[in-house]
């Protein structure tokens, strides 16, 4: 029997590679940057299974380009805005994801942008690489408090949850908002539900971890900066678009803010020319929250599982349509 042929978007870390060898004849795209959308629907001719990435726009085109044989898409992230989950459940195409692997991870870097939006670090390193650092100031690059602050959430999911547990550690009050709300978790983790509009006006910082949706789309726009305190900052390790962009420049060049911390941006990558990255109260870095040595190493075991479950014909350990299986 000839091994199923499958399409892998990019070289993904070798936990992964090490499941497919000898199950599946695979052609790894071997370049750094994704396959544009020719090289995208040549590559997928035929395939039976598709291993992809955030980056890879995968629509109905993709596939009817990959055929009737296509039996499984495997996305190596938890969030999967960049497929058309509606096309793949009308062709019976089970999509499979990386929830949990990456939820620490994804937590402790949130932490990381918080703490260094706050603390001013980066603008301190650069400052201290200048040459201008003369002597200790009493008033030297300030920055804002973040024991006993007030973090608001907005969206409970497991990394929303993962970055409450470690606020506990600088006393901070915790505020959350989901579209359901989550009772059960509220005493476990010393939560407390609020309004969107509660959020926006009483948290100090306000961390985004909801998904990305029609619905999400500028979720943060000039209304909402409007809304916050002066003194807020904003971390987003979500989804770039979920912010508008040009309303986040003006609320941080107005002080309507005090500042931003993105790792993800729209659209991504950033331009280079593009004003935000002018501005030093906010920080901004490529899409790495996910990225320690073994998270990545663990979602590329688990789209490769998915993958092969797809193959085998058997259900997913991961599929966000479950409706295929109906
Ligand atoms: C990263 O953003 C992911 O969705 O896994």
């Amino acid at each position: 029997m000839p091994l199923p042929k499958v399409f892998l978007t990019r070289l993904i870390p070798e936990e992964g590679l090490t499941l497919l060898e000898g199950a599946v004849d695979a052609y790894v795209w071997p370049e750094e940057m994704p396959p544009d959308r020719e090289a995208l629907l040549e590559r997928v001719a035929g395939v039976e299974g598709l291993l992809c990435l955030l980056t890879d726009p995968i629509d109905a085109g993709v596939m009817n380009a990959a055929g009737a044989g296509l039996r499984v898409i495997s996305q190596m992230a938890v969030g999967f805005d960049n497929i058309d989950i509606a096309a793949a459940t009308a062709r019976h195409i089970p999509v499979g994801n990386t929830p949990g692997v990456l939820t620490e991870a994804t937590a402790d870097y949130t932490w990381a942008l918080l703490l260094a939006a706050a603390r001013r670090v980066v603008e301190a390193t650069a400052y201290a690489r200048s040459g201008r650092w003369k002597t200790w100031g009493p008033k030297l690059l300030l920055g804002a408090d973040v024991s006993g602050a007030t973090l608001g959430i907005v969206g409970l999911g497991r990394i929303g949850q993962a970055v409450a547990e470690r606020a506990h550690g600088f006393d901070m009050r915790i505020l959350y908002f989901d579209r359901q709300r989550k009772p059960e978790l509220e005493q476990a983790l010393g939560i407390e539900y609020v309004s969107f509009d509660g959020l926006l006006r009483e948290a100090d910082f306000v961390s985004i971890h909801t998904t990305y949706s029609d619905s999400t789309h500028h979720l943060f726009g000039n209304d909402e900066f409007e809304r916050m305190k002066p003194k807020a900052i904003l971390i987003n390790t979500a989804r770039g678009p979920i912010v508008d962009r040009e309303a986040l420049y003006r609320a941080l060049t107005t002080g309507r803010i005090a500042g931003a911390a993105l790792d993800v941006t729209d659209p991504e990558p950033i331009d280079h020319t593009d004003p935000l990255l002018d501005l030093d109260n906010l920080i901004i870095t490529p899409h790495i929250a996910s990225a320690s040595r073994s998270s990545r190493g663990r979602m590329a075991q688990m789209a490769a599982q998915n993958l092969l479950a797809g193959l085998r014909g058997e259900r997913l350990p991961n599929c966000v349509n479950p409706e295929v299986y109906d």
